[in-house]
């Protein structure tokens, strides 16, 4: 079977397409064949070894994969033969909290992951995909679409609240349809004037250029007449993180989730403990978040915002492509 995969050294070129032994599956575990795969900021990190320069290579990246099971070891209870699945983020988080172990079982990072015509993940490792769902666009779910679920959902977010979402690439743009779903108002901020407009259609209520406006959590207090968002979803990280603590209201939430515009920076704590901001460190989520987010994609008939598709021999291109920032939502390749 073809494989991608960093061979002896990181970087976008040493992705090479490789042979390997088709995989049969042992006691519990199952065997995928892989349709789609998306791709998310961590592959492009992975692939250039800023994730971890100490990942043992070779090693097959990208986290995120659909496709059907076409074989099934001895003792597996929870899929059949021709289930269409999804892997789960982290091959070992299935409920509860996660813990140094579950967070070192994430696919196309610690283990091989989904950038293989087969894979073969433990039959605990995988859900069923939602019926209304191409390959494709399930291949989206796994890290993307389950990172919002768990800083929007999981937060706990009430009907009618204020949600400031930053961006628009795949966490954000997740984040945008959930919290419309939960009943919530989307502020939304992108470099693009197109972008908005295109998030806007959405049911973002408010957007704003962080380029043209570039004191946007002004703006964001505006809209809020004063008082600020409950919710932030933050993947800026250093260079965003200071506006966001100034545009959520005292005892709001932010969700940290990435890292966009780098990790250096200071950070003053003072607004952070004098308005009593909540402060949550989002790591993707575990099976039981996945299940439910598939459960109310499935009750809302929700489609992913796929931007472009790749072939698999193109798989280089698809990450220049992530790289270059032009995309609205996510990227995915078929295999
Ligand atoms: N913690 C976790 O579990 C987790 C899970 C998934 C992703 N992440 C992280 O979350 C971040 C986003 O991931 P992704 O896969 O959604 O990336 P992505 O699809 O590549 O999204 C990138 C988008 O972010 C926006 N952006 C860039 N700089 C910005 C800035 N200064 N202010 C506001 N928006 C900015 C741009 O949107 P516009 O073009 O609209 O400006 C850009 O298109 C990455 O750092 C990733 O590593 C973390």
């Amino acid at each position: 079977m073809r494989v991608f995969e960093i061979r002896n050294a990181f970087g976008i070129d040493n992705l090479v397409l490789s042979e390997r032994p088709q995989p049969s599956p042992g006691h519990g575990q199952v065997i995928v064949k892989v349709r789609a795969v998306s791709l998310n900021y961590r592959d492009i990190l992975v692939v250039k070894g800023l994730y971890n320069p100490r990942l043992p290579l070779p090693r097959i990246p990208f986290s995120d994969g659909a496709g059907d099971v076409v074989a099934v070891g001895e003792g597996v209870k929870r899929v059949r033969m021709g289930d269409r699945v999804a892997g789960i983020f982290m091959q070992d988080w299935l409920a509860g909290e996660p813990t140094d172990a579950r967070a070192k079982s994430a696919l196309g990072g610690e283990i091989d992951g989904m950038l293989a015509e087969y894979t073969v993940l433990h039959e605990d490792g995988v859900v069923h995909i939602p019926e209304h769902l191409s390959y494709e666009e399930a291949a989206t779910l796994p890290c993307a679409a389950v990172t919002a679920w768990h800083a929007v959902i999981e937060s706990r977010l009430k009907a009618g609240a204020n949600v400031l979402v930053l961006g628009t690439g795949g966490v954000s743009l997740f984040a945008l349809q959930f919290a419309r779903i939960a009943g919530a108002r989307v502020i939304i901020t992108s470099g693009s004037e197109e972008k908005l407009a295109r998030a806007k259609k959405l049911g973002a209520a408010d957007c704003i250029n962080y380029r043209t406006v570039p004191d946007w959590h002004n703006r964001v207090l505006e809209v809020t007449d004063g008082v600020g968002v409950d919710l932030v979803v933050e993947v800026g990280g250093a260079g965003t993180l200071p506006q966001s603590i100034n545009a959520v209201r005292r005892g709001g939430v932010i969700s940290l989730i990435g890292v966009l515009t780098g990790t250096a920076g200071q950070i003053n704590p003072l607004p952070i403990i004098m308005k009593g901001i909540q402060v949550k460190g989002i790591f993707v989520g575990s099976r039981e978040m996945f299940e439910a987010m598939n459960r109310a994609i499935s009750l809302h008939q929700l489609h992913p915002v796929i931007d472009r598709v790749f072939p698999f021999d193109e798989t280089g291109e698809a990450l220049r492509y992530m790289e270059s920032a032009a995309h609205f939502g996510k990227i995915c390749i078929r295999i």
